[in-house]
């Protein structure tokens, strides 16, 4: 019997701190006939989960279907430490500064009066075994769910999340030892990696490996008359304006829409078992995501699994041709 929903689709949750390439990985699931998205939870990263929450909300009201998911505000601040934000890189408002007036009003009736981390265990044990996770932020609204409701949420199938920099830089300064969504709330994903729920992380090993350029975007999502793909162009340009000024690379690094691709496609990256530490000492190395290295011991046993190459030609193929026509 198939354990997937009656559609065959797979079932997830996207928990988002929506920024850049967030939206890119929403547009992109939303645009997958192979996924049922259930709901929407975000989280402080980026920017503040006011932010993000709006900012959802923003991305759904470019689009000109029903059926919109629910949308959980999550939490304002990481488990411990406090919050670190990247609005140099996606703007102020997370996504690239265009004004209230660049969208639609929004639909504030979408928003669940439900938290992230009460929705998140309800959902998934609504469909035991059946629902994966998709984070593409900090994850402490999973950790705290787990926390909350570790029962219900063993029950989830996977919980995918885009964070860490295991055989590779990541990218917070001045070491580069960590990336942004571990940095931010290093202890969250120790909880998720110490639940036992099968993980499987999307590092920047093969997220800096799917760089979106700005001349293939403005080609392939500037044509006229779709105001989805236009507003992904649009709300990249502060993102690749960063990039530019600070790697001289003229491109968006497509971290969030991969780790979402993973799941349409898992054949896009390949995995490997690995056991992963986290740095969740304040430091140099906060949120430094080291992998046991020593083989045949136990110590190593796999807590994750963690995706280690990807076919960038084939995942960016699929993101513009999902996000260029999505209306
Ligand atoms: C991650 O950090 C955020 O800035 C991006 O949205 C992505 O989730 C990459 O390190
Ligand atoms: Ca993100």
């Amino acid at each position: 019997m198939d354990t997937d929903s009656q559609m065959g689709k797979r079932a997830v949750i996207l928990d988002v701190d929506a920024g850049v390439d967030d939206a890119f990985a929403i547009l992109l699931a939303l645009a997958s006939p192979e996924l049922e998205v259930l709901a929407i939870t975000t989280v402080s990263g980026n920017v503040h989960v006011d932010s993000t929450t709006r900012n959802v909300l923003r991305i759904l009201s470019l689009l000109s279907w029903g059926g919109l998911p629910v949308v959980a505000k999550g939490e304002a601040a990481p488990l411990k430490k406090e919050l670190f934000t990247a609005a140099k890189v996606h703007g102020e408002d997370g996504l690239g500064d265009l004004g209230d007036d660049y969208y639609p009003p929004l639909d504030w009736g979408l928003v669940s009066a439900k938290p992230a981390a009460g929705l998140l265990p309800e959902l998934v044990a609504a469909r035991p075994g059946q629902v994966t996770i998709v984070s593409t932020g900090p994850v402490t609204n999973v950790a705290k769910a787990i926390m909350k409701a570790p029962d219900l949420m063993a029950q989830a199938r996977e919980i995918v999340v885009m964070g860490g920099a295991i055989d590779t830089a990541g990218n917070i300064p001045p070491l580069y030892a960590a990336e942004f969504n571990t940095y931010v709330d290093p202890d969250a994903l120790d909880r998720v990696l110490k639940s036992g729920i099968p993980v499987t992380l999307v590092p920047t090993d093969v997220t800096h490996g799917v760089c979106l350029t700005r001349d293939k975007a403005r080609e392939v999502l500037t044509g006229p008359g779709n105001a989805v793909s236009r507003f992904a162009f649009d709300c990249a340009q502060k993102y690749m304006d960063f990039n530019l000024a600070s790697e001289g690379i003229d491109g968006a690094y497509m971290h969030d829409p991969l780790t979402v691709a993973t799941v349409v496609d898992p054949s896009l990256v390949t995995t490997v078992p690995r056991r992963i530490y986290v740095d969740t000492r304040e430091g140099m190395t906060r949120g430094m995501t080291v992998p046991f290295r020593y083989p045949d011991n136990v110590e190593g046993t796999p807590n994750c699994r963690t995706a280690v190459t990807v076919d960038s030609r084939r995942f960016l193929r699929m993101l513009l041709g999902r996000i260029g026509s999505s209306r």
